[in-house]
């Protein structure tokens, strides 16, 4: 029998912090040689309560965002487009209402795949914030791992249906709750479900490039 391993969850926004900081690191290597030495990265921690961002108050922008953005991801790894399922949001929408105004940040131990996110500026933050994880993601050792586990259930081939609901969670932000069915992670499944990305928009990162990045690193600093 198939085993269903615990999916894992995500805190925002700290992986979309690592992106920018690896992007001023180059941008003052290649364009601003100079003035390197000087400069001081300050990472901010507290993100804006997005309480009334459209992309997670009006329904309709809500489910085209996660439509949209899921299925870009698929779209890149060779994955038919999902569509949404009422019965999946449903079970998404009872669950955050059983977990309250608590917001108790867990998986709801359902029949589906799920995936969890909590603090993004928006529903296409969130998706790509699990999307992205694709980057870390071993395609010639294919199989479950907590770091990649949202992003091989957002492009796993069999799945066809997502719904998903979400909650204001003060100053959390929003909580987004998402149900995938049927559901993808069964082990032993990963090398026919969990496509290469036909081009380098997602999925592949070069290992030489993170090598080049803390050889520059290092450079810098000297
Ligand atoms: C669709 O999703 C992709 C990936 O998240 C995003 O880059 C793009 O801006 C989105 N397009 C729209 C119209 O929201
Ligand atoms: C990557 O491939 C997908 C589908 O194969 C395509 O829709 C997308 O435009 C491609 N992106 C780039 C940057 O070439
Ligand atoms: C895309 O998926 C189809 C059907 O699952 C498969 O036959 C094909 O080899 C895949 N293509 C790539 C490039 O992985
Ligand atoms: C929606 O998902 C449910 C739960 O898996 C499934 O039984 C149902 O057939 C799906 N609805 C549609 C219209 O496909
Ligand atoms: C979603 O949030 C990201 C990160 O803050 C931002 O760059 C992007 O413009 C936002 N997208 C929409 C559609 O509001
Ligand atoms: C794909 O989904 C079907 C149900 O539609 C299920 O019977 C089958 O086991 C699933 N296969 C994989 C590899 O997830």
């Amino acid at each position: 029998m198939a085993k269903i391993p615990k999916a894992s969850d995500v805190r925002g926004p700290r992986t979309p912090l690592l992106f920018p900081i690896l992007t001023a690191l180059l941008f003052c290597v290649f364009a601003q040689p100079g003035s390197c030495q000087k400069t001081t990265i300050i990472v901010t921690a507290a993100p804006a309560i997005p309480s009334t961002v459209p992309e997670f108050v009006s329904d309709a922008a809500f489910t085209s965002a996660i439509l949209n953005s899921t299925n870009v991801y698929r779209e890149a790894h060779n994955a038919s487009e999902v569509v949404w399922n009422e019965t999946l949001e449903a079970f998404a929408a009872d669950y955050l209402d059983e977990v309250g105004a608590g917001c108790t940040f867990a998986h709801s131990g359902g029949p589906y795949g799920e995936n969890l996110a909590i603090g993004y500026a928006n529903a296409t933050a969130s998706v790509e914030a699990w999307g992205d994880e694709g980057r870390k993601y071993n395609f010639r050792k294919p199989g479950f791992s907590e770091a990649t586990g949202h992003f091989t259930q957002l492009v796993w081939k069999n799945t066809t249906d997502v719904g998903c609901g979400r909650r204001l969670c003060g100053e959390r932000g929003w909580y987004l709750v998402c149900e995938y069915w049927p559901r993808g992670n069964v082990i032993g499944a990963f090398q026919d479900e969990v496509d290469k990305s036909e081009n380098s928009s997602t999925g592949i990162r070069p290992r030489w490039l993170s090598i080049a990045t803390i050889g520059v690193f290092i450079w810098i600093l000297s």
